[in-house]
């Protein structure tokens, strides 16, 4: 399995702190926020890392990660998005570097205390289709969220006025090699965009999505309110284990 990171888009939400970087190269505590979806595809047992970013700051990432040693690897992958047609642009990307194999992506904005090794090792397993990670959630109109029926996921809807559930599908998603196909037949949404809940509504439809729901606290940081607290998130949870927790 191959690991693909999406930090491209211009995260106009975080404007004036956006006008000058990128939003995944901000602080969230000690470090810039790529590095955690980075460490959390490593934690996960992935090696083979693809970055997938665009805008003017495209280079500072390079810069930054260069080859990826202070995570243990021995070399990153780059890739640019020209624009910000939507995350499943952003995906549709990294199809020369999964050559056939499966992916986990993790949106460069998505944080979280626990690990998704498990969930990889129960996708590898599954062997086709898509999984995605579910979260509980008190304002679920904010993200893509899915209806369950039993044990089966129904639909997802994005950004619903009037959400179906408090269930949150987070932006860490683990695909087979089939996901570029269904990439390329997407049309642009109502806000313009290429849409990541496309794509697994197809998965839906075709009957090989599956689900679990991610361990641990999790956190977007695409705006000034998700932004502080995935800070205090992560800042509360090194002090617990410098504390020995
Ligand atoms: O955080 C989880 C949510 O992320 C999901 O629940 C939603 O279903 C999904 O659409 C997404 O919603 P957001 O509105 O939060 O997505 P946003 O536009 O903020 O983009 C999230 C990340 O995706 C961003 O940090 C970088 C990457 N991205 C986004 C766009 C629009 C790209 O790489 N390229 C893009 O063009």
């Amino acid at each position: 399995m191959k690991g693909v990171v999406l930090a491209g888009g211009v995260g106009s939400r975080l404007s004036p702190l956006t006008r000058v970087t990128n939003k995944h190269l901000l602080p969230i505590f000690d470090k810039p926020m790529i590095y955690y979806p980075i460490q959390t595809l490593v934690d996960a047992g992935i090696r083979d890392i693809l970055i997938v970013t665009g805008g003017r700051n495209a280079g500072d990432f390079l810069r930054l990660l260069a080859n990826g040693k202070e995570f243990g690897l021995r070399y990153l992958n780059y890739a640019y998005q020209e624009g910000e047609g939507g995350i499943a642009e952003a995906l549709a990307l990294a199809e020369p570097f999964a050559e056939h194999d499966s992916v986990c992506v993790i949106l460069g904005d998505n944080i979280i205390e626990g690990s998704i090794r498990k969930a990889v090792e129960n996708f590898t397993e599954q062997g086709k289709g898509a999984k995605v990670l579910l979260k509980e959630v008190t304002d679920a109109e904010r993200f893509g969220v899915a209806e369950i029926r039993g044990s089966n996921i129904v639909g997802i809807e994005e950004k619903p006025k009037h959400p179906k559930s408090n269930y949150a599908v987070t932006g860490i998603y683990l695909y087979d090699s089939s996901v570029f196909r269904k990439c390329r037949s997407l049309e642009p949404s109502a806000r313009g965009e290429l849409e990541i809940t496309d794509v697994n509504n197809a998965y839906i439809r075709e009957g090989t999505m599956t689900y679990e729901f991610l361990e641990g606290w999790w956190t977007d940081a695409g705006t000034f309110e998700s932004l502080r607290r995935a800070t205090n998130l992560v800042a509360g949870s090194a002090e617990r284990s410098t504390q020995g927790d």
